[in-house]
């Protein structure tokens, strides 16, 4: 099976989250890091397939500002496997024209080696511009939120001047456009804390598939299923509002 058509349906962020690496590894005995271990998988074939469909935008959830509450093995084992996975694709990355962006990367327990890869992957591929994929790491969205209002008092803004447009202005990586479609895979339906303000109009799928079993025709389908949907921004459905177009 593969995703046929590049065209105004195909969403043009796409945001994952990543979910049941921990329940894939307990259905087969091993310890939770197996779970992460082999998400590796998962997440380079939903780059391929996210690229090969002329999405624009794909933002992967690797760590939450929660996930630090986790054991010191597993967190540690999580931090090792995303630099691994960095250094390892990187030259593909570059070669296929996708630029690498990290939202969060902010607290002092994350190695610097690890925040040193960071930087020099931003800088390889600050110019590509066929695909931005953003990786959430010590991410938090409420904290982004707080942080923006931070910035606006700083920077001096009147109150009666912050509008929806100025606030977002101060988010980090305020070019990001507004996430079309959520995939959050292992049938759980929450939100954790995830691009809150980017995800305020998204369509959500909901895959029962565990992460790390999470493949291109999965994604595939899930953008199938986004194509079926109305989207309506709060509006009615007239004859120029049907389709997936954002206003
Ligand atoms: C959630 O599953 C998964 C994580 C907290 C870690 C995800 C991180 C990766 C897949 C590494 C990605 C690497 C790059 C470079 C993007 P869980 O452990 O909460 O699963 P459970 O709910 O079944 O316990």
């Amino acid at each position: 099976m593969g995703w046929g058509g590049v065209g105004l349906s195909v969403p043009r962020h796409v945001a994952c989250v990543m979910d049941g690496n921990g329940r894939w590894a307990r259905q087969r005995s091993l310890p939770r890091t197996a779970g992460h271990q082999a998400a590796e998988a998962a997440v380079i074939d939903v780059i391929e397939a996210a690229y090969t469909a002329g999405v624009r935008w794909l933002s992967l959830y690797a760590f939450s500002t929660e996930n630090w509450r986790r054991p010191g093995d597993e967190v540690d084992f999580i931090m090792r496997l995303v630099r691994r996975t960095l250094r390892k694709h990187a030259p593909s990355l570059y070669a296929r024209g996708i630029r690498c962006r990290f939202l969060g990367v902010n607290d002092p327990r994350i190695p610097p080696s690890l925040a040193r890869d960071v930087t020099d992957l931003m800088e390889l591929t600050g110019g590509n511009r066929r695909m931005t994929l953003t990786v959430a790491f010590d991410h938090g969205g409420r904290r982004d939120i707080v942080e923006a209002a931070r910035s606006l008092i700083r920077a001096g803004v009147p109150a009666d001047q912050v509008t929806e447009e100025s606030f977002a202005g101060h988010l980090p990586y305020p070019d990001t456009p507004d996430v079309d479609l959520v995939i959050r895979t292992s049938g759980e339906q929450r939100i954790s804390n995830f691009m809150l303000w980017q995800v305020a109009y998204a369509e959500w799928i909901f895959p029962r598939v565990l992460w790390p079993d999470f493949r291109a025709e999965h994604f595939w389908e899930c953008l199938d299923a986004y194509r079926r949907r109305e989207r309506r921004f709060g509006d009615v459905l007239t004859p120029t509002t049907t389709g997936n177009g954002a206003p």
